[in-house]
């Protein structure tokens, strides 16, 4: 099945991305490729084409669980889906999203949460969301070893706030105020900032100012990687595809169309055909026979 997948074998004996990679690939201008994943056979398929880094997104609240925001996912959840990745993939580099409210409290509430991604579900870092609001937290979860990435612009954990789904930092103003918060998460230790629906031109700020790499998701194509949300990158779902997103491959179409075509065999009593029936061996089958006519 491998070869068949993976067109591009070496992505099987590639090493894991590290750490360190991050602030390497930045240096050398090799883009950071980055997709959310949410369970083990995706985060297989993801490992055979190559990508470089997975997140565990909190948006598996709305794409896998069928909410409207990523509000409701819960930490146990989010463990369970990261545990599944980790499960499925070897060599990209992965990272578990602290849901909403999980480090919103003490500092040492967000250690014990963020701690339990790499205790509990073997990821190597967290994603945590806001600038300089959750600095008591980044710094606590970061001077206990844990790697932290930032989330700056559309941040859907504020989306109460926000009033939607909306670009960020179109104004001056924002797009300053959003420059000061990348620079304090650097200061505080993140490793990488994702920057999620802000004009290019904001993008392309941040990411010659900080030495950390940028993650963009509507964002342009100034940032440092890139990451897409794996329905939208997949065509999963038809129902919302965000704009600033690409579907490369139509899978929820071929899905249907499956599907499909298994109902119409099932109905047509096509399936299942001999190559998916058994028979018993002869002797069995006489034996059996007698037994019930005996009855
Ligand atoms: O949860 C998620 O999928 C994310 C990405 C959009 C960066 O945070």
């Amino acid at each position: 099945m491998s070869t068949v997948l993976n067109p591009c074998a070496p992505a099987l004996t590639r090493r894991k991305f590290r750490l360190q990679d991050f602030a390497e690939h930045k240096q050398k201008g090799e883009p950071i490729v980055m997709v959310t994943a949410y369970d083990s056979t995706s985060a297989r398929l993801a490992e055979l084409a190559g990508i470089e880094v997975i997140l565990v997104g909190d948006s598996v609240a709305m794409v896998c669980l069928g909410h409207d925001t990523t509000l409701p996912v819960t930490l146990e959840q989010m463990l369970h889906h990261a545990r599944a990745v980790a499960r499925g993939a070897r060599t990209p580099f992965l990272i578990g999203d602290l849901p909403f409210l999980s480090y919103h409290g003490t500092p040492a509430e967000a250690v014990h949460n963020a701690g339990l991604f790499l205790k509990e579900a073997a990821m190597d870092a967290v994603k945590l969301e806001g600038g300089r609001e959750r600095l008591p937290a980044v710094r606590a979860i970061i001077e206990a070893g844990i790697p932290v990435m930032g989330h700056l612009g559309l941040t859907p954990q504020k989306i109460r706030q926000l009033g939607g789904f909306k670009p960020q930092a179109r104004t001056a103003a924002a797009a300053q105020f959003l420059t000061e918060d990348a620079l304090a998460l650097q200061d505080a230790g993140v490793f990488s900032l994702v920057l999620e629906s802000v004009p290019q031109e904001v993008a392309l700020h941040v990411s010659q100012e900080l030495e950390i790499p940028t993650i963009g998701i509507g964002a342009g194509p100034h940032c440092d990687g890139q990451v897409l949300v794996w329905h939208d990158l997949l065509g999963l779902d038809d129902t919302f595809v965000p704009p600033f997103a690409k579907t490369y491959r139509s899978v929820g179409k071929m899905i249907v169309e499956g599907l499909a075509d298994y109902r119409r065999e099932v109905k047509d009593g096509l399936f299942p055909a001999a190559p998916q029936t058994r028979s018993m061996e002869p002797q069995e089958l006489d034996e059996f026979q007698q037994k019930v006519r005996a009855c």
